[in-house]
Order: structure tokens, then C-alpha cells, then sequence
């Protein structure tokens, strides 16, 4: 299947997408809440828009499933998971740290993922099986190891003050064995950057799919390692992640193994 149609379309919107992220940071927006520590910005849902829109006008027979709205289903075998703005808490709070995340599901597998990081102007894709890119050159994850040189990244659910699935013993695990943790607050961007080599492991719990479809596909095909905290496959529809350079996956899960045996 030629699927360079559905990424250059992709990509045109992503950085459509992200250039109005771009001109409204740090401008006067309208803030919602979504609960009590989770928003919702103009920009989330006008990004939506102009991607989901832009999307239907070329492939009106495609499925979508994106963050801030429910398209329904009509059962087609191509589904576009779109997260418009992750990064939400940043956005709002003019923390130019970011991302457009778009990833096309073809007969329940994700087959492209585009990540686009406006402030950057960093265009992160990938098709699957044939190989990651940033802005038109091969990415590969890094070379590094043990878990001890190792730079990793993270994040803690919305609801992290009342549900006890709140990733603070990991981190604190985590944190005593390597050289450092991240907590950026863009999931997508972790993924991406795991699989650009600057991060060498990510790990999270409580995703949905549109944190993680398309940087998922961009770690696997930068030659890198994604399975569930237990070490199963993973699917973008289980919400515990690890993704690695490869190289540390082991001592990752052993980590979260010890967590989730407390
Ligand atoms: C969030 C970010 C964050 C992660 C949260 C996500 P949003 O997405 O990816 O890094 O820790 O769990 O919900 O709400 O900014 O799109
Ligand atoms: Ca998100
Ligand atoms: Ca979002």
C-alpha cells in the first residue's frame, strides 16, 4: 500500500496545526476545565478541527478517534488517532513545550505516526517498516546503557492526588538508578525523543491512545523497544508504557516489576 499520500497529507495538517499553536502561545486564550486539574484550551479544540476537518475533506471514509471529540465509527478499516495538542497544562500555562500527534490505524495495526513540535519546528514521522525520520533524516534511539548512564522520561496521571495508580514509587525507584528523569509533560514528545536517541527510556501509566499511537510506531522504527509494563506487547489501548533504546528494557521492567509486587 503507498502510503505516502496519507503522511504527506499528515504532515501538511500537522504543521498547519502547529504554526496556529505557534502564533497563539502566549496570547490571551479561552481555558476550560475538564476536571479539577485537567483543561481544555481554544487551541486543543481548534487544532481538532482544522486536523479532523482537513482529514474528512481528503478521506471522508476514514474512522477518527481523537482527544476532545467522539467522531462515532463506522467500522472502516483506516482509523486516525489524533491527539491535537498534547501538552495542555504547558500550553496554558506559556510553557512552550508541546506537540501535534497524528497516527493512521490501518486493519488495527498503526501503520504512520507524525509528531510535530511547533517551537521546534521538529517534524518527527514514520511508517512502518520503513523507518523513523526528524525533518527528512533517519533517526535512530541511542546506543546507551546501563540504566545507570541512562536519561529517562516520564509523567503522573491527571488524577494522580486521588487514584493510587499514581506512578510515584516507580519514579522514586527510577529516580535511584539513573542518571536523571524528565517530566516535560508531553507524552508524545517523550516518545519522539526516545526514539531521536536524545532520552534513552520512557515510561508512563493511565495513556490513551492519542498520547501514544504515533510515537510508539516512531520508537519501534528507530529500532528501539515498546512493551507494557509487564513486558507483554503492548497495544496503544493498554495505558502502562515502557519504551526504550532496547538496551535498558530489562532493567526497566524489572523495576516496575518490584513496584507493582509492593
Ligand atoms: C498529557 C501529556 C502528559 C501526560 C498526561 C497526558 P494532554 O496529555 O501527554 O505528558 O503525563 O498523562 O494526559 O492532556 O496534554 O494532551
Ligand atoms: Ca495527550
Ligand atoms: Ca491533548
Amino acid at each position: 500500500m503507498n502510503m505516502q499520500k496519507y503522511l504527506a497529507r499528515a504532515r501538511e495538517l500537522a504543521r498547519e496545526a502547529g504554526a496556529l499553536q505557534r502564533a497563539k502561545l502566549w496570547q490571551p486564550i479561552r481555558i476550560e476545565n475538564k476536571g479539577a486539574i485537567d483543561l481544555v484550551t481554544e487551541v486543543d479544540k481548534a487544532s481538532e478541527a482544522l486536523l479532523v476537518g482537513g482529514l474528512q475533506q481528503t478521506f471522508p471514509e476514514h474512522d477518527f478517534l481523537a482527544e476532545e471529540n467522539d467522531y462515532g465509527s463506522r467500522g472502516a478499516s483506516h482509523k486516525w488517532i489524533i491527539d491535537p495538542l498534547d501538552g495542555t497544562t504547558n500550553f496554558a500555562h506559556g510553557f512552550p513545550w508541546f506537540a501535534v500527534s497524528m497516527a493512521l490505524e490501518i486493519d488495527g495495526e498503526i501503520r504512520l505516526g507524525v509528531i510535530y513540535h511547533p517551537m521546534m519546528d521538529e517534524l518527527f514521522s514514520a511508517i512502518k517498516g520503513e523507518g523513523a525520520e526528524l525533518n527528512g533524516r533517519p533517526l535512530q534511539v541511542s546506543p546507551r546503557s546501563p540504566l545507570q548512564k541512562s536519561l529517562l522520561a516520564t509523567g503522573f496521571p491527571y488524577d494522580c492526588a486521588s487514584d493510587q495508580e499514581n506512578n510515584f514509587a516507580n519514579f522514586t525507584s527510577f529516580q535511584m538508578k539513573c542518571r536523571g528523569i524528565r517530566r516535560a509533560g508531553a507524552a508524545a514528545l517523550d516518545l519522539a525523543y526516545v526514539a531521536a536517541g536524545r532520552i534513552d527510556g520512557f515510561w508512563e501509566c493511565k495513556l490513551k491512545p492519542w498520547d501514544v499511537a504515533a510515537g510508539v510506531l516512531l520508537v519501534n522504527e528507530a529500532g528501539g523497544r515498546v512493551t507494557a509494563h509487564d513486558g507483554a506487547p503492548y497495544s496503544v489501548y493498554n495505558h502502562r508504557i515502557v519504551a526504550s533504546n532496547g538496551l535498558i528494557h530489562a532493567e526497566m521492567l524489572a523495576i516496575l516489576a518490584e513496584g507493582a509486587n509492593r
